[in-house]
């Protein structure tokens, strides 16, 4: 059967010979098939190469990074050694070899004692109360006729006392104590001692963390953005600042000061007493003790980051030290 011209060359002829054409239009439009595997070969490479950068990167940064400080000939100062993690970083630094002024409240008290039978004479006691000017002053003096060869390191702002109330609760005066002892005790402290950390370009570390505890939590809230100002200016002399801040630690430290109920109610007027009920109370000191009772025993965590932003050649700018859940929470608030 003869089929109509067109429609036999058409069966006649190869089939990509009768889509030719259309074919000239789609080149004309996309690219050859050579192109779009080269493209694909390119874009295969980018994430590829990317991801050796990134492995490279990480690999540097880690050597960087396990490049531990060696602590010999140079001090450190640890604000707050009585107990709780600053007494327990001073024994680990002292164990690595640093010179450690151990700022203690109380110099003839059990912690700062145990201290001295637990380090070695490297290990120097000195009283620091950080809200004194007068303190802070004799400690820096203490300090630099002490010094080792290659100075001072790292201060460690770490003394800190902490309350827990609700606002209204609270009086200026419980504000001004926690932020007299938090945040101006580390900015005291941080000023004094600038000079000395600025020759050997080392390290000065901010403790803070939100409990929602409202005078506490602005005291923290204060030595971040403090923390954040020195890093930026400090940056230019080589001077490292980190933020460690632990989660609830409260059953591995002294931290929390437990107070009843009762002390609270007793504390508040009778507008106050109106407003807020005995039992309103209760329920909220039960809570918070409940809290307490969930903090990490274990303050190696916390110890393990103080020692890393001390010795570690890249400290990082902040130590978040609480579960996973919170960091993600935590990454959220930045972000909102
Ligand atoms: N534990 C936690 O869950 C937690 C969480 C986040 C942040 N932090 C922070 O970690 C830091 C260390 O606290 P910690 O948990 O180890 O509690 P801690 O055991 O109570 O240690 C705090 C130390 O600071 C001392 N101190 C209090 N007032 C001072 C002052 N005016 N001058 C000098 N030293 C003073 C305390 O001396 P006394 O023992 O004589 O009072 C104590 O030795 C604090 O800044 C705290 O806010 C703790």
């Amino acid at each position: 059967m003869k089929l109509p011209r067109t429609v036999m060359n058409e069966t006649a002829q190869p089939r990509y010979s009768s889509r030719r054409p259309s074919h000239r239009v789609f080149h004309r439009y996309f690219p050859s098939m050579s192109t779009v595997l080269l493209i694909a070969q390119i874009i295969g490479i980018i994430p590829i190469s990317a991801t050796l950068l990134f492995i490279l990167a990480k690999l540097v940064s880690h050597h960087c990074c396990s490049r531990e400080q060696d602590g010999s000939g140079y001090a450190v100062l640890i604000t707050g050694c009585d107990s709780g993690f600053g007494h327990l970083l001073a024994q680990r630094l002292d164990q690595k070899g640093f010179v450690v002024f151990a700022g203690c409240l109380s110099p003839e008290g059990a912690g700062a004692q145990s201290l001295v039978r637990q380090t070695s004479t490297n290990l120097k006691i000195l009283k620091l109360d950080v809200t004194s000017d007068e303190d802070v002053r004799r400690t820096k003096k203490m300090v630099q006729d002490n010094l080792p060869e290659k100075g001072l390191w790292a201060v460690m702002n770490n003394a800190g006392i902490s309350d827990w109330a609700e606002i209204e609760w609270s009086t200026v005066q419980d504000f001004r104590s926690m932020i007299d002892v938090n945040l101006l005790g580390s900015i005291r402290t941080s000023i004094a001692f600038l000079p000395l950390v600025r020759a050997t370009n080392g390290n000065i570390f901010a403790f803070f963390n939100c409990l929602n505890m409202g005078a506490y939590s602005v005291s923290k809230r204060g030595l971040e953005a403090f923390a954040d100002c020195l890093r930026v200016e400090m940056a230019s002399f080589g001077v490292k600042v980190s933020i460690i801040q632990p989660g609830n630690f409260g059953q591995a430290t002294n931290i929390l000061k437990m107070k009843s109920s009762l002390t609270i109610w007793e504390k508040l007027d009778e507008e106050r007493k109106q407003i807020f009920n005995q039992s309103y109370v209760e329920v909220a000191s039960e809570y918070f003790m409940s809290m307490c009772k969930a903090g990490c025993e274990d303050a190696d965590p916390v110890i393990n980051a103080m020692l890393h932003a001390v010795t570690s050649a890249q400290p990082k700018y902040r130590y978040l030290l609480v579960p996973a859940m919170d960091v993600f929470f935590f990454k959220i608030k930045i972000l909102t």
